[in-house]
């Protein structure tokens, strides 16, 4: 349970707002780089930490974000034109670059230097990996890009797509760090899909549905691990690493590629679901990508030329009773990522907290909102760096581990939560 005030403190994230402040410290995915694929293609409208803004490809293969607004009298740069290196507002003609800046006023005289002190709102746009990353905090805090595993690999080596989730951020990352669900809303999923079947991991996974959960501090943020019974003497681990603000892995099984999610949010009652696999040391087949664009794993198949989900809440997530009477899905729901995207909707745009009752499974979603708030309140207090600023707490991976019984967790699994570029997960 945790009081209203908390609760908005940690799922609103515009302007002005501590835990947007905090959001605002990190570089961040604003798209796909399939989204901008081209010079001067069409331009996208971006609405991120509840700002709403448009991103641009230039003829010169630059990219910009910058407020979606013009700055004459506020027409959408939705509706420009994307040519010769700049965006041109449809209305009377004002042109943008990537910086935001005004290059041209057509109207005014040829000598008048007017548009010089015109400038919209604008955030670097970076791609790393298939991802366009954006920061939009102080610009003299920017920090070094990315070190996330997943988008150094070679291309082949990796698949990114995402997923439009109508619910708050909050509610979608806890989630991705709940393992005690798996057992139950996926279980479908551990013996059918092709990205999770066949693992030895899943017959522990399956057999045994009272986890016990340990949570260890991470330089980022925290591993969060689920300990199941294996033979005799043994645990089965399956370790989760939280990178702040909401970057997540889940806990690879058998050869089966890592898969991940990064949780940004859109507005209040809205976040895209970043949805990644990556194997650390071998090409994905040309199978698994296509399981992957076809909803299997933990991606999503998406309405053509969208990011909706073709499951979605106008549909009721076409729910088919008899799959969940037969046990092949859990919940009625096709696919691990709607089947967990339904659920998270169906709490309401903004779960109300006050009224929940955790138990002992959930100890990592209570570590995590405690982290989370901490670093909100430390950052707009004293201006503290939060955890996972440094791209070196981006080196992390996710591991399925079989340990003795006395064992600690963390003290043997320290290499295979490292990422470390050639070498392979470990995996159960
Ligand atoms: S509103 Fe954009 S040029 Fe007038
Ligand atoms: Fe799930």
């Amino acid at each position: 349970m945790l009081k209203q005030e908390i609760n908005e403190l940690l799922t609103q994230t515009g302007p002005a707002t501590p835990m947007g402040a905090l959001f605002r410290q990190y570089w961040i995915p604003a798209l796909l780089a399939e989204e901008l694929s081209e010079d001067d293609c069409p331009q996208v409208r971006v609405k991120i930490l509840s700002e709403r803004c448009i991103a641009f490809r230039d003829s010169d293969g630059r990219y910009g974000l910058i407020d979606e607004f013009c700055a004459h009298r506020g027409v959408s740069l939705w509706f420009g034109r994307n040519e010769q290196s700049g965006l041109r507002c449809a209305y009377h003609g004002w042109k943008y670059d990537v910086t935001g800046q005004c290059i041209e006023v057509p109207s005014e005289p040829e000598n008048s230097n007017f548009c010089a002190k015109v400038r919209l709102t604008s955030y670097p746009l970076v791609k790393v990996g298939a991802i366009l990353w954006t920061y939009m905090g102080d610009p003299e805090k920017r920090p070094a890009l990315p070190e996330f595993e997943f988008v150094h690999v070679p291309p082949e080596q990796t698949y990114t797509s995402k997923r439009w989730q109508e619910s708050n951020w909050l509610q979608a990352f806890e989630g991705g760090i709940d393992s005690s669900h798996v057992s139950f809303l996926h279980s479908g999923g551990l013996r059918n899909d092709p990205l999770f079947k066949g693992a030895k991991g899943n017959e522990y996974n399956l057999a045994d549905l009272k986890p016990f959960f340990e949570v260890a501090e991470a330089d980022g943020g925290l591993f969060v691990a689920a300990r199941r019974d294996a033979e005799d003497g043994s645990y089965y681990w399956r370790i989760t690493p939280w990178v702040m603000p909401s970057f997540t892995l889940v806990p690879p099984r058998g050869d089966h590629p890592i898969h991940g999610h990064f949780w940004v949010p859109i507005d209040d009652r809205n976040c895209w679901v970043y949805t990644f696999d990556y194997h650390p040391v071998r090409a994905l087949t040309a199978e698994e990508v296509q399981a992957m664009k076809d909803g299997h794993g933990v991606h999503s198949r998406n309405i053509p030329g969208t990011y909706r989900p073709q499951e979605n809440k106008d549909n009721d997530y076409l729910m088919d009773r008899e799959a969940q009477k037969r046990d092949e899905a859990f919940s009625g729901i096709r696919g691990i990522a709607m089947q967990d995207g339904s659920l998270q909707e169906s709490m309401g745009p903004i779960v109300d907290r006050t009224r929940e009752r955790l138990v002992s499974a959930d100890v990592g979603i209570i570590k995590a909102r405690h982290k989370l708030r901490k670093a909100a309140i430390a950052l707009r207090d004293e201006g503290m760096t939060p955890p996972g600023v440094d791209p070196a707490h981006h080196r992390v991976r996710s591991a399925a581990i079989v340990l003795p019984k006395d064992d600690s967790f963390i003290e043997l699994s320290r290499e295979a939560v490292a990422a470390s570029p050639g070498v392979r997960q470990t995996s159960v």
